[in-house]
């Protein structure tokens, strides 16, 4: 062989082994933890307890951080129309700004989600009076929620992707609650680009549950000012208006010719000031859309988003009745994220989806009544994508 040859073969031997290499990493994750759970410990809460930090990755380079505190997504990266990942949730770089949170970036709500007026409720002619921690209402479960508990976790099998399971006791008499209340809730980061989260619970006395996520989104990416140009469309005709501390009022108002009309394609921002007494009440959108359910459908689209900029869309889909619609309002830049980024007024929104804010005080709204032998079992899939 002359001296030409042996070259040759090098180059041949060193592209081969080059490409193994890439195709290594990329299974491993090394290069954009495709495929792969990774586990971090991410320091104490004030008491003590370990906190870890879970990194889901699927195979087209989309991850999705959790934290076992309060089970908060802590950033969450997809793909614009250039294929360029961004990070599409606000949040905290470490573990403290989680515990000192009052905003519930990304973090597990319950045991009831958004507010239970007077912070009271009846059940089989019993009162049980809460916490109250938004005036005199309960919001989000009270002074210690879902989100402020370490929760245990595991990774589990999962068909599509990659999948974490997390589970808490709330216990008996916990913020007023009735009931030891035995919840599981299952991130899963499919391969077709989707946080899927499955929730359920069990109970051994007669209580109320309603379980939501409470990211929030900003699909422009970390930095980006506000989310006024997102274009939004949802499956709803009818909202719950609420009164000036943001309690259902019990109507189902019709949205048709309303600024809460978003059944066709419309910025979010396009009547977001317009002279409205309920978006006067809420500082902007903080309400709950009535959800049109496809009969036999148990999972249907509820409302999807576009970022005009980017071209990232996010598709919601869900088997509850409602989807808190919320646009940061009470976002005023004095706290400082991710990057120390300030997350300012409307810099995101989130769509909590859930049963009807204060139905345990409303019969006529559907039922978050969970009894002893029952089980409550809830899914929602949050699914990104792009548009030219
Ligand atoms: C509520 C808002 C509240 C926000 C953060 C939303 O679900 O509807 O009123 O400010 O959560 O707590």
């Amino acid at each position: 062989m002359n001296r030409r040859g042996i070259r040759m073969k090098e180059t041949l031997w060193i592209t081969i082994t080059g490409a193994m290499l890439m195709s290594t990493l990329t299974a491993s994750g090394a290069a954009g933890k495709s495929g792969t759970t990774t586990k971090t410990p991410w320091g104490k809460t004030p008491d003590g307890q370990q906190v870890d930090l879970y990194t889901l990755g699927n195979q087209n380079g989309v991850a999705a951080a959790i934290t076992t505190y309060g089970g908060a997504v802590v950033s969450l990266k997809v793909p614009d129309r250039n294929g360029k990942l961004g990070d599409v949730v606000l949040g905290y770089d470490s573990l403290d700004g989680y515990v000192n949170d009052k905003s519930y970036f990304g973090a597990l709500i319950g045991r009831y989600g958004n507010r239970i007026g007077h912070a009271q409720f009846a059940l089989d002619g019993k009162t049980y009076t809460l916490a109250k921690n938004n005036g005199e209402n309960t919001l989000h479960g009270g002074t210690k929620g879902f989100n402020k508990a370490v929760w245990t976790a595991k990774e589990i099998p999962a068909k599509n992707g990659q999948a974490l399971e997390l589970t808490y006791l709330s216990k008996d008499g916990e913020e007023g609650f009735p009931g030891n209340l035995h919840v599981r809730v299952i991130y899963t980061l499919t391969d077709s680009n989707e946080l899927k989260i499955d929730y359920s619970a069990t109970t051994d006395k007669t209580s109320v549950v309603n379980l939501t996520n409470h990211s929030y989104f900003n699909l422009a990416g970390p930095g980006s000012e506000d989310i006024l140009d997102h274009v939004l469309t949802m499956e709803a005709d009818k909202f719950t208006p609420v009164d000036s501390g943001l309690i259902p009022t019990g109507e189902l108002s019709d949205l048709a010719g309303t600024p809460f009309d978003f059944r066709k394609p419309t910025a979010i921002g396009a009547r977001i000031n317009e002279d409205n007494e309920q978006l006067k009440l809420g500082g902007g959108y903080d309400h709950n859309f009535v959800l049109r359910r496809k009969p036999g459908e148990p999972i249907s689209l509820a409302a999807r988003v576009v970022d005009p900029k980017t071209g990232r869309v996010l598709e919601v889909w869900t088997d509850q009745p409602g989807v808190q619609f919320y646009t940061g309002n009470f976002l005023d830049g004095s706290v400082r994220g991710k990057g120390g980024i300030a997350y300012t007024k409307r810099s995101a929104f989130c769509l909590e989806t859930q049963h009807f804010p204060d139905s345990p005080n409303h019969p006529k709204f559907p039922s978050t009544v969970l009894k002893p032998g029952e089980r409550y079992h809830t899914t929602t899939i949050y699914k990104f994508s792009s548009e030219k």
